[in-house]
């Protein structure tokens, strides 16, 4: 595992843009296959996003050939719900990016049968031909996607229930009423996130320092669900100073000196 540390989350957000557009230039440049792509929600890619649709809209990157496919929805929540993951990815990105609409792939929480929704997820990711990369944030408890703890580190898309933790995190968007966040959610598994042939994964702020601790110098466990980035041979964390402050002084200079030394 790779941890690139910046001094906020704003260099972090920047490096992490330009990161992968590079990514989907230097596919483009050697294929006409597309740029499979996992996105995440959350206030962490917010800025991240920006970025990508100021480079969009400066002929620096172009989404015409990526295909997304998002990591989790809330169920029975309406797609026009402001706070639907739906509706986060419109607002932040896909209305300002020219990605084609039949390019998007978001789970539908509203499905009528949600096993065979997931299951469909799966078959349209593996259509795709595998993710070339996918973004992740994480939970102050470690989870990836919707992956709260004790999710198996093989788990693929499926119904997964909300911690309580988690849901009073996000009540922040559901007027500060933890009851009205749902209950239950449709997520990739920890399996499918790491499915992907590079993973990275954005944690920014103190609120994330003891997860960020356990991912890296934790045992891979499904207690904290992103720890199972160990086991990935291409996993990068992209964090700021707060969040990467709960690891080892030793760890921290590692890190650094690894980025040091490759930018030599
Ligand atoms: C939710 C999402 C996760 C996201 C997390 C962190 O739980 N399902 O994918 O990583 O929130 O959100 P934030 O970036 O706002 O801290």
């Amino acid at each position: 595992m790779k941890v690139i540390i910046r001094n906020n989350s704003h260099e972090g957000s920047l490096w992490t843009a330009h990161y992968i557009a590079d990514r989907i230039n230097e596919k483009a440049a050697r294929t006409s296959d597309p740029f499979v792509l996992g996105l995440c929600t959350g206030s962490t890619p917010i800025e991240t996003y920006a970025e990508l649709i100021r480079m969009v809209g400066a002929g620096e990157v172009s989404f015409r050939n990526v295909i997304s496919f998002n990591m989790d929805e809330y169920v029975g929540l309406p797609v026009e719900h402001p706070e639907s993951y739906h509706s986060f990815m419109h607002r932040y990105l896909f209305d300002h990016i020219d990605e084609p609409a039949e390019n998007i792939h978001i789970l539908d929480g509203n499905a009528p049968d949600l096993a065979a929704e997931c299951e469909a997820y799966e078959k349209a990711i593996v259509k795709a031909g595998g993710f070339d990369l996918f973004l992740g944030g994480i939970g102050e408890d470690g989870h990836i996607a919707f992956n709260e703890p004790f999710s198996s580190l093989e788990s693929r898309t499926r119904v997964v229930t909300l911690t309580q933790d988690t849901r009073e995190v996000n009540a922040r968007f559901f007027d500060g009423d933890p009851s009205k966040v749902p209950a239950q959610a449709l997520s990739v598994g920890v399996a499918t996130v790491l499915s992907a042939r590079e993973v990275v994964i954005l944690a920014f702020g103190s609120k994330k320092a003891r997860a960020l601790a356990s991912a890296i110098e934790g045992p891979m466990s499904h207690y904290c669900t992103v720890s199972a980035l160990q086991g990935h041979p291409f996993g990068t964390i992209v964090c700021d100073e707060d969040a990467i402050g709960e690891v080892k002084v030793n760890s921290y200079r590692y890190f650094k000196a690894v980025e040091a030394a490759e930018n030599a």
